[in-house]
């Protein structure tokens, strides 16, 4: 192959980006590069394949890409422990309060132990609810249930007995998710259907005491409602490692909470895991430049 490279960690430019793909027929994209017509139409009639760096592909018009013939190729399962890992480590970062706890050793908050200082929301007898028992909400479940929780909800397009089996999980409607759980863990895809599904009338029907977490995608919360919820009690406290946009502007409303805890969206990231994503977009474009079958296509 001849390879024209953005050669950089930066995002390519979008000028760059509808330059470089003109004429080109593979295209190994990450989901901060945005694929839609404009993309396409730049690049033209060669185009036969796009691979993601990403198991989310909420970033290509798949619409656009279908009608065009295009095939695409992704990264599912080589990164569901990585972030089923991360989403735990957040969950217990936020209920435990760790960033604070941290904070007030080094600012001298810490003055001696005192029965209801630093408090938080423990896992043991609670009850979890899982929006998308995919992969990754399965193996998020699959690392919870040791800590002692009581019972699993999920909620989805429709019940998945055969994934839910393992944690005698119940399939319940997303307002009773909300109503029932102590912990609600985010773990769908972003289609038309998830945007914006966590807004003020599900925030309004969470427990006060109840931990928010989200490692799907930003644009799943409504993030205005969020902080309402968040800054008035309605919940407990919240943890993100994806937002909206990303990177979230330094001075934003939700990074002056004390009760939420913002990561950079790392979900998938540790050194095994995005070497191996790499890989496998690598060879999903290989194969589809060659006409075989990748090793993850997307089914469009
Ligand atoms: P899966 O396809 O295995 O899971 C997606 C889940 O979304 C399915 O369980 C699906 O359930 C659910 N879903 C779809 N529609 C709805 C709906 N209307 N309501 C509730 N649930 C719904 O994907 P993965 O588990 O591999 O990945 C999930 C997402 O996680 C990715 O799309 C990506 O956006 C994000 N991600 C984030 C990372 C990070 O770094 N923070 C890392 C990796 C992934 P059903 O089919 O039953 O509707
Ligand atoms: C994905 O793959 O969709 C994640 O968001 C990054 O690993």
């Amino acid at each position: 192959c001849r390879v024209q490279l953005w050669d950089s960690e930066e995002p390519v430019p979008r000028a760059e980006l509808l330059a470089g793909v003109a004429g080109k027929r593979g295209l190994l994209c990450l989901l901060s590069d945005l694929i839609d017509r404009e993309v396409l139409e730049a690049a033209g009639p060669d185009l036969k394949v796009i691979s993601t760096m990403s198991v989310g592909f909420d970033h290509l018009a798949l619409e656009e890409i279908k009608k065009r013939g295009i095939r695409v190729g992704y990264t599912p399962d080589v990164l569901t422990d990585a972030t089923a890992e991360l989403s735990v480590a957040l969950l217990l970062a936020a209920c435990r309060r760790l960033p604070e706890a941290v904070e007030q050793v080094k600012n001298g908050g810490w003055t001696t132990w005192k029965p209801l200082w630093m408090c938080g929301h423990g896992l043991s007898d609670s009850t979890v609810g899982i929006i998308g028992l995919g992969r990754i909400g399965q193996a998020v479940a699959r690392r919870l249930k040791p800590f002692g929780v009581k019972k699993f909800l999920y909620t989805g397009s429709r019940p998945r007995p055969e994934s839910a089996a393992e944690f005698e999980a119940e399939f319940v409607p997303l307002k009773r998710l909300a109503e029932e759980s102590d912990f609600v863990v985010v773990t769908c895809a972003l289609t038309p259907a998830t945007q914006g599904m966590c807004n003020k009338d599900f925030f309004s029907r969470m427990k006060k005491t109840s931990v928010f977490i989200n490692t799907s995608r930003g644009a799943v919360v409504n993030q205005e409602d969020l902080y309402d919820a968040l800054a008035h009690g309605q919940i407990a406290v919240a943890g993100l490692d994806v937002t909206t946009p990303e990177p979230l502007p330094t001075d934003h409303p939700l990074l002056s909470l004390r009760n939420c805890v913002i990561l950079p969206h790392i979900g998938s990231a540790t050194y095994a895991t995005r070497s191996t994503m790499a890989v496998l977009a690598a060879n999903n474009l290989l194969a589809g430049l060659q006409g075989e079958p990748m090793p993850h296509e997307l089914r469009l």
